[in-house]
């Protein structure tokens, strides 16, 4: 698969929403990552529906829908309904994952299992034929702008591993720190999707971060 970039949102000027997408989509980014949070699941509240609902059809970009919340199969119709293309939930977070996944396909989304830093990635091992991407945090999610965890490159290798010996060929997503000290580090290491958000948003010219990023795992 062609390496993305995710852009995510909540790094983004609110009060210019356009303005931070459209030069970050332009500039290559193919997928805009909408981190929803509960204040349960994550200490934090951020956005619903009717995020994915105003920019649908607005952009060519994926809306990649990151669900860090308690019970997320109350949520997956009415993302689906509001445009998203992809969405995740936490394999923390849910007691039934299989049956998750399954609503979310059935709900016409690509569905993507989430997985904590502390959280063993063998805990992924039923899920991986189930679900077309795995979203590795690489920092503890509820926040953006934390530092990258280091432990995440041995994490890959182990999810790699896990990936290798199953039938189906998930993507793996990282989420969390990302920036181009370490985004072609992590391309080679197999991601193929990676979110960023203060290091496409924190800056002057999300346009410009995206190139830089990109430029990174071009290289
Ligand atoms: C963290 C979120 C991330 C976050 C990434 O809970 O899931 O998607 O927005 O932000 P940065 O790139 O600033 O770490
Ligand atoms: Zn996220």
């Amino acid at each position: 698969m062609k390496f993305k970039l995710a852009p995510s949102l909540l790094a983004a000027d609110f009060w210019n929403l356009e303005k931070a997408i459209l030069p970050a989509v332009e500039a290559g980014a193919d997928v805009l990552h909408i981190d929803v949070m509960d204040g349960h699941f994550v200490p934090n509240l951020t956005m619903g529906p009717i995020v994915p609902k105003a920019l649908a059809g607005k952009t060519d970009a994926i809306l990649d829908v990151h669900l860090m919340v308690t019970n997320p199969e109350n949520f997956i119709t009415d993302f689906a309904k509001a445009g998203a293309h992809w969405i995740s939930f936490h394999v923390e977070a849910a007691t039934h994952a299989h049956r998750v996944s399954q609503q979310i396909r059935d709900a016409g989304c690509k569905p993507g299992i989430a997985i904590n830093p502390g959280t063993p990635i063998a805990h992924l091992e039923a899920m991986i034929d189930h679900v077309d991407f795995v979203l590795l945090m690489s920092v503890n999610p509820g926040f953006g702008g934390q530092k990258f965890i280091e432990a995440t490159y041995q994490r890959l290798a182990q999810l790699n591993a896990l990936i290798e010996k199953s039938d189906n060929t998930p993507f793996i997503q990282v989420d969390g720190g990302v920036g181009v000290a370490n985004i072609g580090r992590l391309y080679q290491a197999g991601v193929r999707c990676a979110v960023a958000g203060s290091s496409v948003f924190g800056k002057g010219d999300p346009g410009q971060a995206v190139r830089e990023l990109l430029a990174e795992v071009e290289k």
